[in-house]
């Protein structure tokens, strides 16, 4: 989203640490030295380096940063040392030298805390069908503690030694989908109260395939009620996948455009086509009427996620646009004609912060979004990691 020197310099360490853990996972796995949890390849060891104590604490980012350049340098001595005897000697005293001399990061700051399933990720493609699984298994198992909202206001929630967190803020954005998979098949501890459980455990009850799908209907939740409290999507939110008919051709997956930009009209009438977008007609659950566009999507599990992710059960006539990343960018709400700066939900503060006051309305206000939209693509910094 923000592209300062900084911001880019961070990136590129972040989806480093990133990149290495889960290629050395990887590599362990290819070896047959990594045990498989949960369907995938578990991480051996009790820590991990991570990306979210980074974004906060820049001294130890560019400690860790240059720490990696000293590292490199020892490894290029040491290649040296063994390619040329003359000057081996002086390489090899380099060695040491290097590696008292590089700024060590804090460990504590670099390192936290992994689960078996920390480098997993979700293998659900985030589709309107296991959002709706999710959403039976919420209320099954979940809503006695969490409530119905996701807030932690449930019938039990005040019974319990530890209050339940609300799943409708940035919680689930900030930890690794695969330490909270973790945390709803194992439960969790207390760490103050001498660890203490303090929400019970749910593998035997449910397994892996359950517990994304859980995930995916608590982000499209998580995503409602921020709509509906805030006005906006502060944390990022995928656009449900669904499958899509167009004219005669066999149903593709919405995915499947990745790379355009899409355009959801949840029921009504298709407005004309516009090259700059996929456009797909959703079809309301008890619809009859014949699809007036080209391609439609006729799913009531997609009406539902949408409507969920919307916070309203309202949705006819409201429009929505994906960019080519696949991210829900802007909301059309019902009745209302044209685009305008105001229906983009999910902006970088950079963004916000720089739009002009008063500016009048472009005279094409799609193109406007549009514009902003690809210019400012969305950085998905989560658990630490950029997605
Ligand atoms: C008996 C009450 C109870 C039930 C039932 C329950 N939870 Fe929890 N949940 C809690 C409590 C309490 C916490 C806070 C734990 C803590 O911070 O130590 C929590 C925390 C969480 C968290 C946040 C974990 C984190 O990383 O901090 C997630 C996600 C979660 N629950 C999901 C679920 C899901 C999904 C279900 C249903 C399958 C569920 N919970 C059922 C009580 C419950």
């Amino acid at each position: 989203m923000n592209s300062t020197p900084e911001a880019d310099w961070l990136n590129l360490l972040i989806g480093l640490l990133q990149g290495g853990q889960l290629q050395l996972l990887r590599v362990l796995d290819a070896l047959g030295l990594a045990r498989h949890v949960h369907g995938q390849p578990a991480w051996p060891w009790a820590h991990r380096l991570s990306g979210e104590n980074l974004v906060i604490d820049l001294g130890q980012a560019r400690s860790l940063a240059w720490t990696l350049v000293f590292v490199a340098l020892v490894v290029l001595a040491l290649m040296l040392a063994l390619l040329w005897r003359r000057p081996r000697f002086y390489f090899l005293a380099l060695v040491p030298m290097l590696l008292i001399a590089a700024p060590w990061p804090e460990p504590q700051v670099v390192l936290v805390p992994a689960t078996p399933t920390s480098f997993q990720s979700s293998p659900t493609g985030f589709t309107a069908a296991s959002i709706a699984k999710g959403r039976v298994l919420y209320q099954q198992n979940c809503v006695a503690c969490h409530g119905a909202d996701g807030k932690g206001e449930g019938p039990l929630a005040a019974s319990l030694a530890v209050w339940p967190p609300d799943l409708s803020g940035p919680l689930l954005w900030r930890r690794a989908d695969g330490d909270l998979l973790w945390r709803i098949l194992h439960g969790t501890r207390d760490a103050q109260q001498g660890g203490e459980p303090t929400m019970p455990r749910f593998a035997g009850k449910l397994d892996e395939a359950d517990a994304w799908a859980l995930l995916d209907y608590m982000k499209a939740q998580g995503a409602g009620q921020s709509l509906r409290a805030l006005g906006s999507w502060p944390q990022p939110i995928g656009l449900p996948d669904m499958a899509v008919r167009c004219g005669s051709h066999p149903p593709r997956l919405l995915a499947s455009w990745r790379g355009q930009r899409v355009r959801i009209v949840a029921g009504g009438a298709a407005p004309a086509e516009d090259p700059r977008l996929v456009t797909v007609l959703l079809r309301p659950p008890s619809g009859s009427e014949a699809p007036a566009a080209d391609c439609v999507a006729d799913s009531a599990a997609a009406w539902e996620a949408l409507a969920l992710i919307t916070g309203t059960d309202r949705l006819a006539g409201t429009h929505f646009i994906a960019d080519r990343d696949g991210w829900l960018r802007a909301r059309g709400e019902p009745g209302k004609a044209g685009w305008s700066d105001d229906d983009l939900l999910c902006r970088s503060e950079r963004a916000s912060a720089a739009t002009g006051q008063g500016a009048a309305p472009p005279a094409d206000g799609l193109g406007a979004l549009i514009a902003r939209m690809d210019a400012q693509p969305v950085r998905f910094v989560k658990g630490g990691f950029i997605h």
